[in-house]
């Protein structure tokens, strides 16, 4: 009786954690955002126009590509410094590596990016693991923002 109570209880456990897999990361991502982010992006990724670029909106067309979603991956890893174009304001600032973040952190806060004001996609824990593999310079990191551009304009 008690291993059969045991047994349901672990089998409703594991049918939980399948059906919450998803939402869990993205509430996850949600986390990371408020933790490390949000102090310059803003509350829900509207950014601050000529300051800190807003995300909301625009992090999923960029992810909408394999270019666009290793782009994405580089950012987090390396940073980045301007100057850029986004959204139709120019920048020239200054955003940190998150480097020491883990990569399901990285890949879980982009992939919950892409789903404020946009078609959801996913960036995985390897794109993370590609980016960190082969480290840019910020030159380097220009030269890809705008090379991506050129294929795939950023919004
Ligand atoms: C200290 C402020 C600051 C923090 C914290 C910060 N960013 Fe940024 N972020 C910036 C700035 C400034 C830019 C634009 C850089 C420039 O002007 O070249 C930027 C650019 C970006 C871009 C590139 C946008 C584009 O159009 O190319 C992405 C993606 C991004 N940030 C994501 C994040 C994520 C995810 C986090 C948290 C893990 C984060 N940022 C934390 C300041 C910050």
């Amino acid at each position: 009786m008690l291993k059969t109570g045991l047994s349901l209880l672990a089998g409703g456990l594991m049918a939980c954690s399948v059906l919450t897999g998803s939402a869990l990361a993205a509430s996850d991502g949600a986390a990371v955002y408020s933790t490390n982010c949000s102090v310059c992006h803003q509350a829900g990724g509207v950014g601050m126009p000529g300051q800190f670029p807003a995300l909301k909106g625009r992090i999923d067309k960029i992810a909408a590509t394999p270019e666009g979603k290793a782009y994405l991956a580089d950012v987090v890893i390396n940073g980045l410094h301007g100057p850029i174009q986004a959204g139709g304001a120019s920048y020239v600032g200054f955003m940190p590596s998150f480097k020491g973040l883990p990569d399901d952190d990285l890949a879980a806060v982009l992939s919950y990016l892409t789903t404020l004001g946009g078609t959801a996609q996913t960036i995985t824990a390897d794109d993370i693991k590609a980016a960190r593999s082969k480290p840019k310079k910020g030159a380097e990191m220009m030269a890809e923002r705008n090379a991506l551009n050129a294929a795939h304009p950023i919004p």
